[in-house]
């Protein structure tokens, strides 16, 4: 086949042949976050409680005739994403076909980026699992679900609950991930800050008030750290699951991005039943009784000049899943 023959798509001209996967893959919220003392592994064991949300990006996965792995980057976010090997999907695609034994696999993937990059909503550990699921069908391997799973958690703690989407507790590292029960739809409200925070930097933060004796870690057997956050969840009842919500790396964030307490303030002024930060942060998030009160509290978010970009999303959302056109 030759170059001109290929049909319309993101990788012309990049050695792409005519088979697409395409994936669509949420953003999460963890709605509870109990961080232990850091390990002798350098990571922390961890307790949470995961909800995607309706916030997705989209990959797409075209054949290469040759071997190589290239990604490209569009949609609002996309200006923040690395398009090079250090890119988490082209990490992930790079796994998937080492754990097969074979290196003559070629793939371009192309992300439509609406998940902020860097902002405690695990963008780029959607976009690898994204990357596993559709190179995975693309490639025809003999994938099980452990084989993703287990190469997600290699790739990145949050990696494999974005396999799994929907309400989930998360174990270990983050990455023991087990599909919890959830009843009803939530309605948040997302306020949104153009500068990401690093990861490992609200860790070495949450480290430092441990050290300091401000923060208490988690007991990392402690096998009731979120039970009652499921119970409520179980329940279905925004207003019992709200008071339950916390994040023991909220501090940390508040720490080195202090603008992030006005915020927080701010959306439960407005009307928010509760608001934290989502993850290692900045994206604060609220929960709110219904759409409308969502509508209200974005309102006053975004006249505040600390938020970039609001948004209303609901959860829960499905995990990475095969789109059909
Ligand atoms: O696993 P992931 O690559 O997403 O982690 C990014 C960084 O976050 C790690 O390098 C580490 O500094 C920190 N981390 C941690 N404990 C966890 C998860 C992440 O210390 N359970």
């Amino acid at each position: 086949m030759s170059e001109t023959e290929f049909p319309a798509s993101g990788a012309r001209g990049l050695g792409a042949v005519d088979l697409r996967v395409r994936v669509r893959v949420p953003a999460k919220v963890n709605l509870a976050l109990r961080v232990a003392a850091r390990g002798d592994d350098g990571y922390h064991q961890l307790a949470t409680v995961f909800q995607a949300v309706a916030l997705f990006d989209e990959l797409t996965a075209e054949r290469r005739r040759d071997d190589a792995i290239t990604v490209t980057t569009r949609g609002l976010h996309a200006h923040r994403v690395d398009d090079d090997p250090t890119n988490l999907a082209v990490r992930a695609a790079v796994a998937l076909r080492h754990h097969f034994g074979t290196t003559d696999l070629g793939v371009h993937l192309s992300i439509d980026k609406s998940i902020p990059v860097a902002g405690g909503m695990a963008g780029g550990s959607a976009d690898a699992a994204a990357s596993l699921l559709a190179c995975s069908v693309l490639w025809d391997l003999d994938t099980t679900p452990d084989d993703l799973v287990q190469l997600a958690a290699d790739i990145g703690s949050d990696v494999p609950f974005e396999l799994v989407g929907g309400t989930a507790l998360g174990r270990g590292r983050g990455g023991d991930v087990m599909p919890a029960l959830a009843r009803g739809n939530y309605h948040w409200v997302l306020a949104l800050s153009d500068r990401g925070l690093s990861t490992p930097s609200v860790y070495a933060c949450f480290d430092e008030q441990v050290d300091a004796g401000k923060v208490v870690p988690l007991r990392p057997d402690d096998p009731d750290a979120c039970t009652a956050l499921l119970d409520a969840l179980a329940s279905g009842d925004a207003a019992r699951v709200a008071p339950l919500l916390g994040n023991d790396l909220q501090e940390a964030a508040c720490q080195l991005r202090p603008e992030l307490r006005e915020v927080l303030a701010a959306g439960t002024a407005a009307g928010a039943l509760a608001g934290i930060v989502s993850g290692s942060g900045p994206t604060c998030a609220f929960l709110c009784a219904s759409q409308p009160d969502a509508y209200l509290v974005q309102t006053v978010l975004r006249s505040l000049e600390q938020v970039d970009e609001t948004l209303c999303v609901t959860s829960p959302a499905p995990g990475a899943q095969l789109v059909v056109s």
